[in-house]
Protein backbone atom coordinates (compact mmCIF):
# COMPACT_ATOMS: atom_id res chain seq x y z
CA UNK A 1 0.00 0.00 0.00
CA UNK A 2 1.26 3.42 -1.17
CA UNK A 3 2.09 5.88 2.37
CA UNK A 4 1.20 9.63 2.04
CA UNK A 5 4.69 10.32 2.88
CA UNK A 6 5.62 8.96 -0.16
CA UNK A 7 6.48 12.23 -2.68
CA UNK A 8 5.66 14.37 -0.18
CA UNK A 9 9.19 15.11 1.60
CA UNK A 10 7.99 18.24 3.54
CA UNK A 11 5.26 16.08 5.47
CA UNK A 12 7.88 13.09 5.71
CA UNK A 13 10.17 15.51 7.67
CA UNK A 14 7.78 15.89 10.08
CA UNK A 15 6.34 12.67 11.35
CA UNK A 16 10.33 11.56 10.94
CA UNK A 17 10.79 14.18 13.39
CA UNK A 18 7.50 12.32 15.57
CA UNK A 19 9.56 9.25 14.93
CA UNK A 20 13.08 10.35 16.40
CA UNK A 21 11.84 12.10 19.35
CA UNK A 22 9.74 9.19 19.75
CA UNK A 23 12.69 7.30 20.28
CA UNK A 24 14.50 9.48 22.63
CA UNK A 25 10.93 8.87 24.57
CA UNK A 26 11.66 5.70 24.60
CA UNK A 27 15.51 6.15 25.80
CA UNK A 28 14.93 7.97 28.50
CA UNK A 29 12.69 5.80 30.32
CA UNK A 30 9.67 8.20 29.59
CA UNK A 31 7.95 5.67 27.77
CA UNK A 32 6.71 2.61 29.31
CA UNK A 33 4.76 0.47 27.25
CA UNK A 34 2.20 2.92 25.52
CA UNK A 35 2.73 5.77 27.96
CA UNK A 36 2.90 9.33 25.99
CA UNK A 37 1.63 11.03 22.90
CA UNK A 38 2.43 13.18 19.94
CA UNK A 39 0.15 15.30 17.48
CA UNK A 40 1.28 17.64 15.09
CA UNK A 41 -0.84 20.25 13.14
CA UNK A 42 -0.36 18.91 9.25
CA UNK A 43 -2.86 20.58 7.90
CA UNK A 44 -0.52 23.49 5.83
CA UNK A 45 1.28 20.66 4.07
CA UNK A 46 -1.90 18.91 2.86
CA UNK A 47 -2.26 19.33 -0.68
CA UNK A 48 -5.65 18.96 -3.03
CA UNK A 49 -5.54 14.82 -3.54
CA UNK A 50 -4.75 14.78 0.28
CA UNK A 51 -8.16 16.37 0.73
CA UNK A 52 -10.07 14.35 -1.76
CA UNK A 53 -8.96 11.15 0.20
CA UNK A 54 -11.93 9.04 1.61
CA UNK A 55 -12.06 8.51 5.31
CA UNK A 56 -10.77 4.92 6.29
CA UNK A 57 -12.57 5.15 9.71
CA UNK A 58 -16.46 5.42 10.48
CA UNK A 59 -17.05 9.12 12.00
CA UNK A 60 -15.52 9.65 15.76
CA UNK A 61 -16.29 11.89 18.10
CA UNK A 62 -14.00 14.13 20.07
CA UNK A 63 -15.91 15.22 22.69
CA UNK A 64 -15.49 18.74 22.46
CA UNK A 65 -16.51 21.36 19.74
CA UNK A 66 -13.32 22.99 18.93
CA UNK A 67 -14.26 26.05 15.86
CA UNK A 68 -10.74 26.59 14.66
CA UNK A 69 -9.83 22.93 14.13
CA UNK A 70 -12.36 22.66 10.76
CA UNK A 71 -10.89 20.93 8.03
CA UNK A 72 -7.50 20.67 9.69
CA UNK A 73 -5.50 17.71 9.57
CA UNK A 74 -3.28 16.07 12.31
CA UNK A 75 -0.46 13.05 12.39
CA UNK A 76 -1.57 11.50 15.69
CA UNK A 77 -0.19 8.79 17.57
CA UNK A 78 -2.12 5.60 17.91
CA UNK A 79 -4.15 5.23 21.55
CA UNK A 80 -2.26 1.93 23.20
CA UNK A 81 0.81 2.18 20.61
CA UNK A 82 3.95 2.24 21.96
CA UNK A 83 6.86 5.13 21.53
CA UNK A 84 9.35 2.64 20.79
CA UNK A 85 7.43 1.39 18.01
CA UNK A 86 6.09 4.72 16.87
CA UNK A 87 9.97 5.41 16.18
CA UNK A 88 10.71 2.96 13.93
CA UNK A 89 6.98 2.80 11.75
CA UNK A 90 5.31 5.81 12.44
CA UNK A 91 2.63 5.45 9.88
CA UNK A 92 1.94 2.10 11.42
CA UNK A 93 1.32 2.95 15.26
CA UNK A 94 0.05 6.34 14.53
CA UNK A 95 -2.48 7.80 11.55
CA UNK A 96 -3.59 10.60 9.81
CA UNK A 97 -7.18 12.55 10.91
CA UNK A 98 -9.24 15.10 9.11
CA UNK A 99 -11.58 16.91 11.67
CA UNK A 100 -14.70 17.29 9.90
CA UNK A 101 -17.39 20.70 8.95
CA UNK A 102 -19.30 20.05 12.61
CA UNK A 103 -15.65 20.57 14.51
CA UNK A 104 -16.79 18.46 16.96
CA UNK A 105 -15.78 14.58 15.15
CA UNK A 106 -13.22 13.36 12.76
CA UNK A 107 -12.50 10.38 10.64
CA UNK A 108 -8.99 8.65 9.99
CA UNK A 109 -7.81 9.00 6.30
CA UNK A 110 -4.56 7.48 6.01
CA UNK A 111 -2.19 5.29 5.91
CA UNK A 112 -4.09 3.12 8.47
CA UNK A 113 -7.28 2.78 10.68
CA UNK A 114 -5.04 3.29 13.62
CA UNK A 115 -7.42 4.90 16.55
CA UNK A 116 -5.63 7.76 18.16
CA UNK A 117 -4.49 8.66 21.07
CA UNK A 118 -6.58 8.63 24.49
CA UNK A 119 -5.23 12.73 25.27
CA UNK A 120 -6.93 13.84 21.79
CA UNK A 121 -9.31 16.00 23.59
CA UNK A 122 -6.14 17.27 25.32
CA UNK A 123 -4.10 18.19 22.11
CA UNK A 124 -6.45 18.97 19.74
CA UNK A 125 -8.03 21.96 22.70
CA UNK A 126 -4.77 22.64 23.07
CA UNK A 127 -4.59 23.30 19.05
CA UNK A 128 -7.26 24.82 18.35
CA UNK A 129 -6.07 27.49 20.89
CA UNK A 130 -3.08 28.13 19.54
CA UNK A 131 -4.97 28.38 16.12
CA UNK A 132 -7.16 30.99 17.49
CA UNK A 133 -4.28 33.20 19.02
CA UNK A 134 -2.23 32.64 15.93
CA UNK A 135 0.38 30.81 17.19
CA UNK A 136 2.72 29.22 15.06
CA UNK A 137 3.13 26.60 17.39
CA UNK A 138 2.26 22.90 15.51
CA UNK A 139 3.38 20.26 17.72
CA UNK A 140 1.91 19.36 21.41
CA UNK A 141 3.74 16.33 23.55
CA UNK A 142 2.84 14.39 26.52
CA UNK A 143 5.25 11.50 28.19
CA UNK A 144 6.33 10.40 31.53
CA UNK A 145 9.49 11.81 32.89
CA UNK A 146 10.52 10.29 35.57
CA UNK A 147 12.22 12.82 37.94
CA UNK A 148 9.57 15.47 37.32
CA UNK A 149 6.85 12.99 38.07
CA UNK A 150 8.24 12.18 40.85
CA UNK A 151 8.88 15.64 42.27
CA UNK A 152 5.12 15.78 41.96
CA UNK A 153 4.54 13.38 44.34
CA UNK A 154 5.21 16.08 47.03
CA UNK A 155 2.86 18.14 47.99
CA UNK A 156 5.45 21.35 48.30
CA UNK A 157 6.23 21.44 45.12
CA UNK A 158 2.55 21.78 44.06
CA UNK A 159 2.36 25.31 44.94
CA UNK A 160 2.63 27.83 42.48
CA UNK A 161 5.98 28.60 41.01
CA UNK A 162 8.08 27.08 43.65
CA UNK A 163 9.04 23.86 41.24
CA UNK A 164 9.31 26.31 37.77
CA UNK A 165 12.01 28.48 40.36
CA UNK A 166 13.57 25.31 41.77
CA UNK A 167 14.36 23.83 38.66
CA UNK A 168 15.09 27.59 36.93
CA UNK A 169 18.11 27.87 39.69
CA UNK A 170 19.34 24.49 39.25
CA UNK A 171 21.68 25.61 36.12
CA UNK A 172 20.88 28.58 33.93
CA UNK A 173 19.89 26.71 30.71
CA UNK A 174 16.48 25.80 31.91
CA UNK A 175 14.93 29.52 32.30
CA UNK A 176 17.18 30.45 29.33
CA UNK A 177 15.17 27.35 27.08
CA UNK A 178 12.06 27.35 29.50
CA UNK A 179 11.68 31.17 29.95
CA UNK A 180 7.46 30.71 31.15
CA UNK A 181 8.74 27.78 33.42
CA UNK A 182 6.31 24.60 34.78
CA UNK A 183 2.45 25.17 35.60
CA UNK A 184 0.91 23.11 37.52
CA UNK A 185 -2.26 20.90 36.96
CA UNK A 186 -3.48 19.06 39.89
CA UNK A 187 -4.45 15.04 39.65
CA UNK A 188 -7.58 14.80 36.94
CA UNK A 189 -8.41 11.35 35.18
CA UNK A 190 -6.23 10.86 32.16
CA UNK A 191 -8.00 11.75 28.92
CA UNK A 192 -10.50 13.72 30.18
CA UNK A 193 -12.27 16.87 28.66
CA UNK A 194 -11.05 17.81 32.16
CA UNK A 195 -7.74 17.72 31.89
CA UNK A 196 -8.01 18.98 28.40
CA UNK A 197 -9.43 22.41 30.01
CA UNK A 198 -7.81 22.28 32.76
CA UNK A 199 -4.25 22.03 30.20
CA UNK A 200 -5.16 24.76 27.70
CA UNK A 201 -5.97 27.69 31.17
CA UNK A 202 -2.73 26.72 32.42
CA UNK A 203 -0.73 26.83 29.03
CA UNK A 204 -1.75 30.49 28.81
CA UNK A 205 1.11 31.10 31.03
CA UNK A 206 3.65 28.09 31.17
CA UNK A 207 5.66 26.72 28.54
CA UNK A 208 5.30 23.02 29.99
CA UNK A 209 2.20 22.03 32.13
CA UNK A 210 2.63 19.27 34.49
CA UNK A 211 -0.26 16.97 34.79
CA UNK A 212 0.10 15.68 38.75
CA UNK A 213 1.58 12.18 39.42
CA UNK A 214 0.96 11.23 35.74
CA UNK A 215 3.50 13.22 33.23
CA UNK A 216 4.13 16.50 31.37
CA UNK A 217 2.65 17.92 28.26
CA UNK A 218 4.66 20.39 26.05
CA UNK A 219 3.96 22.57 22.97
CA UNK A 220 6.45 23.82 20.29
CA UNK A 221 7.01 25.38 17.33
CA UNK A 222 7.82 21.14 16.52
CA UNK A 223 8.18 18.43 17.83
CA UNK A 224 12.08 18.61 18.43
CA UNK A 225 11.44 22.03 20.37
CA UNK A 226 8.85 20.64 22.45
CA UNK A 227 10.90 17.72 23.67
CA UNK A 228 13.54 19.83 24.18
CA UNK A 229 11.77 21.53 26.64
CA UNK A 230 10.67 19.06 28.84
CA UNK A 231 14.24 17.95 28.73
CA UNK A 232 15.76 20.69 29.82
CA UNK A 233 13.46 20.91 32.45
CA UNK A 234 14.07 16.91 33.18
CA UNK A 235 18.09 17.83 33.64
CA UNK A 236 17.01 20.42 36.44
CA UNK A 237 14.66 17.63 38.23
CA UNK A 238 18.11 15.58 37.92
CA UNK A 239 20.84 17.51 39.18
CA UNK A 240 18.35 18.34 42.29
CA UNK A 241 17.65 14.81 42.87
CA UNK A 242 21.78 13.84 42.34
CA UNK A 243 22.02 16.84 45.25
CA UNK A 244 19.74 15.91 47.26
CA UNK A 245 20.84 11.72 47.21
CA UNK A 246 24.67 13.40 47.97
CA UNK A 247 22.91 14.11 50.84
CA UNK A 248 22.55 17.88 50.50
CA UNK A 249 19.78 19.98 49.85
CA UNK A 250 21.32 22.27 46.37
CA UNK A 251 22.07 25.59 46.96
CA UNK A 252 20.44 26.82 43.58
CA UNK A 253 21.56 30.27 41.72
CA UNK A 254 20.71 33.16 43.90
CA UNK A 255 18.73 35.89 43.39
CA UNK A 256 20.72 38.44 41.91
CA UNK A 257 22.32 35.42 39.28
CA UNK A 258 18.97 34.54 38.48
CA UNK A 259 17.57 38.73 37.78
CA UNK A 260 21.16 39.16 35.86
CA UNK A 261 20.35 36.32 33.12
CA UNK A 262 16.75 37.05 33.09
CA UNK A 263 17.94 40.96 31.95
CA UNK A 264 20.89 39.38 29.69
CA UNK A 265 18.50 36.65 27.74
CA UNK A 266 16.20 39.58 27.72
CA UNK A 267 13.72 36.76 29.44
CA UNK A 268 9.62 37.65 30.27
CA UNK A 269 9.46 36.33 34.07
P1 LIG B 1 -2.41 6.56 24.62
O1 LIG B 1 -1.77 5.22 24.38
O2 LIG B 1 -3.91 6.51 24.43
O3 LIG B 1 -1.74 7.64 23.80
O4 LIG B 1 -2.23 6.93 26.16
C1 LIG B 1 -0.98 7.03 26.76
C2 LIG B 1 -0.96 8.00 27.90
O5 LIG B 1 0.11 8.39 28.33
C3 LIG B 1 -2.24 8.46 28.51
O6 LIG B 1 -2.04 9.53 29.35
ZN1 LIG C 1 0.05 9.71 30.08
Amino acid sequence: MKSILENRPALAKEVNKVAEVAGYLWQKGWAERNGGNITINITDLIDDEIRQLAPISEVKQIGATLPYLKGCYFFCKGTNKRMRDLARWPMEHGSVIRILDDCASYVIIADNAVQPTSELPSHLSVHNDLIRKGSPYKASLHTHPIELIAMSHNPEFLKKDILTNLLWSMIPETKAFCPRGLGIIPYKLPGSVELADATLKELNEYDVVMWEKHGVFAIGPDVMEAFDMVDTLSKSAQIYINSRNMGFEPKGMSDEQMKELTLVFHLPK
